[in-house]
């Protein structure tokens, strides 16, 4: 086995078979996509490889909780995410799924390797666990309050509201999220792979790849010095994935096989089309480019590179690391809805607009893309119509309607000097991966092209001199071929009905040569596209931050008087400066009457009425509680109906907060001050205080 020519294989990252692909996946598989196109028309031998990501415990308890099999589950989105990438024009040479007899085969050889080479470890770990559920419960499936702020509904590794991280343990009235029971720990005995006996060849590694994103290289060149620490490659049943070489009821974690999965992908297109997968995987020639988004950078940079020294494979000859997509500013987010899948977008929009799109504004960097629809409706119309598309509707509808289609000849070479730099620059950005470049160097060809039939007026020259006019719009016809071709990896599907109109068929980047045929005659032309009329997507609402939701208010007490009924309550009067509100609040064991009027206080003004014990209540008192004190929220010198201000965090207006809302946001006094997220309340620049100086969470 070997082969003298370079063979590549390319992949991007394999998704999880367990949710539909949203336009924030698509950056990743466009971008790889336009560069797999790009490298074939260069004639290079190159396949394109990808599979579902098919194991791990969130697709084995999502199947579990909708009463189907895991292998139903991944069948389902296989159908799902195949139709989707073939409808946005990604063209895979295999797409496969982790779940697969060729990668249980490859994740043994590579365990039995690790084994063979004293690279695993068998160690006694402690983990959380649900008695209930039978299961262990990974970090993301137990949530509690948070050890640091007391925010409700975390996650077991990290605070969403105050950014801590710490481990399920420190959870406080933690909870298994499948059945709500709290959990407990339990022992089991885990593999771990040994990662800091590649700690020096990793090294090497980064620094000699000349190719690797510096920015990567240097933080995870930092991560290595910091030290590696070993990595735990079990996982107990109940699990969906592969049984660990020798075991039972262990499991090799989904991170194992995934990446592994490239090369079963590989070796499944290989089989069908009589090749050696070791040409890619193992052979010299042989070169391995992955795309990935910079969420996953230390497992490809890492582990991942480490499994490969240690099974004896080629190492990634490149790593393209993109930045994240937003969406109105925000990472899009599954869990939170707040993404356009690749089924909602291909509902209202051409694909070839997404891909156009993204190539604007994708370079070989690791800066997010925020998908931005006004932008997107702009660059469509200005850019691949009025630039592209129109300049290939006049050239052609000219040549047909006046010379029956026939190409001709052309004499003028000036407008082509500039047109040749411009090319090789394109073909250098589209190596380097930056397609920014890639079209901004094409729109300047496009407007060459343009300005060059806009001033040589072949419609009024064809008065007078036919043949020039003929020239001229055959000078156009080589000039829009050449913008085929380099438009063709960003926009296949519009360049294939192109070249359609063209008459002229795959044409790759040796037809960028200028060659002219007198004999040529064009297809039918027709518009390529249709311009946006509509700016799309405007239902995609900008996600407010939970206090934004909470009309928080300064109220001066007016009157106030004991709930009869109840040896708690307190009924309050209390003015808004424009409007006076009942409050019944439960304050009476800390406050008597007498203390309370007079003092300007905070409400929630925007909680949905009540009737507590036969009196009405329109609105909540914020006090701060600990053990046997509280303290209500207090300000001086501000006016009755004054807002509270939140360091940029406003009440969005018109919303009817629910109490339950309310109770999952954490505000916390120091006494001295107020905080939420550790932005201090004021109002009007006063910083409101806890009566009595209490210091504790808001309630
Ligand atoms: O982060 C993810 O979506 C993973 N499914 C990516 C796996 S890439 C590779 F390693 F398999
Ligand atoms: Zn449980």
């Amino acid at each position: 086995m070997s082969s003298k020519k370079v063979k590549t294989v390319i992949t991007s990252a394999l998704p999880y078979a367990n949710g539909p692909i949203h336009i924030g996946h698509l950056v990743e598989y466009i971008q790889t996509d336009i560069y797999v196109r790009f490298l074939k028309m260069a004639g290079e031998d190159v396949i394109y490889c990808c599979a579902d990501d098919t194991h791990g415990t969130p697709i084995e308890i999502n199947a579990f909780q909708k009463g189907i099999s895991p292998n139903e589950l991944i069948e389902y989105y296989y159908k799902e995410h195949t139709k989707d990438f073939k409808d946005f024009d990604i063209e895979f040479d295999s797409y496969y799924s982790t779940n697969s007899p060729e990668n249980k085969e490859f994740s043994d050889l590579f365990f039995s390797r690790f084994v063979k080479n004293g690279d695993i470890e068998k160690k006694e770990v402690e983990l959380t666990y649900c008695k209930h559920c039978k299961r262990f419960l990974p970090d993301r499936f137990v949530k509690g309050e948070c050890p640091k702020c007391g925010a409700k509904d975390q996650y077991g590794d990290h605070c969403e509201v105050c950014n801590a991280t710490y481990s399920p343990i420190e959870l406080i009235n933690s909870y298994c999220i499948i059945c709500k029971n709290p959990p407990t720990r339990k022992k089991s005995v885990h593999y771990f792979f040994k990662l800091s006996n590649y700690a020096e060849k990793l090294k090497k590694w980064l620094i000699e790849n000349k190719r690797l994103q510096k920015e990567i290289k240097n933080y995870v060149l930092n991560w290595i010095e910091e030290g590696l620490k070993d990595w735990d490659i079990t996982r107990d049943a109940p699990y969906f994935g592969f049984n660990i070489l020798g075991e039972k009821n262990k499991y090799y974690y989904v991170w194992l096989d995934a990446p592994i999965g490239y090369i079963a992908s590989t070796k499944h297109y290989c089989d069908q089309h009589n090749l050696d997968y070791r040409l890619y995987w193992e052979d010299k020639n042989g070169r391995i480019i992955h795309f990935i988004g910079k969420d996953i950078i230390y497992f490809h940079f890492l582990f991942w590179p480490a499994q490969l020294m240690a099974a004896g494979f080629n190492l990634p000859y490149n790593i393209v690391v993109h930045g994240f997509l937003t969406l109105k500013k925000e990472k899009m987010s599954k869990s939170r809805g707040h993404l356009i899948s690749a089924r909602e977008y291909l509902d209202k929009l051409d694909p070839n607009y997404l891909r156009f799109y993204y190539a604007c504004n994708l370079s070989h960097s690791m800066s997010d893309i925020n998908f931005d629809p006004e932008q997107l409706k702009n660059r469509v119309n200005s850019q691949l119509i009025g630039n592209f598309a129109n300049f290939a509707n006049r050239t052609l509808t000219f040549l047909k309607k006046n010379f029956d289609g026939k190409v001709g000849d052309f004499n003028d070479e000036e407008p082509l000097k500039k047109i040749k730099i411009n090319v090789e620059k394109i073909l250098a950005a589209y190596r380097d991966i930056d397609f920014r470049q890639v079209i901004n160097l094409i729109m300047e060809i496009g407007d060459i092209g343009n300005n060059y039939m806009q001033s040589m007026e072949p419609w009024r020259v064809i008065k007078e001199d036919k043949k020039k006019a003929h020239e001229i719009v055959a000078l156009c016809f080589h000039i829009l071929k050449q913008l085929c071709i380099l438009m063709k990896p960003i926009v296949p599907s519009l360049c294939k009905k192109l070249e359609k109109q063209l008459n002229l068929e795959n044409l790759t980047l040796k037809d960028l040569e200028i060659k002219t045929d007198k004999t040529h005659e064009i297809g039918s032309p027709s518009p390529l596209v249709q311009m946006i009329t509509e700016i799309p997507f405007l239902d995609v609402k900008e996600k407010p931050d939970p206090i934004e939701l909470v009309e928080l208010k300064v109220a001066k007490v007016e009157k106030a008087f004991e709930h009869p009924n109840s040896d708690k309550l307190m009924v309050l009067s209390v003015s808004l400066g424009k409007e006076i509100r009942q409050i019944v609040a439960g304050i009476r064991n800390y406050y008597s009457p007498k203390e309370l009027i007079g003092k300007n206080i905070i409400i929630i003004a925007n909680l949905k009425p009540a009737i507590i014990r036969g009196y009405k209540s329109n609105g909540m008192l914020l006090a701060a509680v600990a053990k046997d004190k509280m303290g209500l929220l207090t300000i001086f010198k501000a006016s009755p109906g004054d807002p509270v201000e939140i360091n940029g965090l406003t009440y969005k207006g018109s919303y009817e907060l629910s109490i339950n809302e309310f109770k999952k946001i954490s505000i916390v006094s120091e006494g001295e001050k107020i905080l939420y997220k550790g932005k201090i309340l004021k109002v009007k620049g006063e910083t409101v205080k806890a009566d009595r100086n209490v210091k504790g969470k808001l309630s």
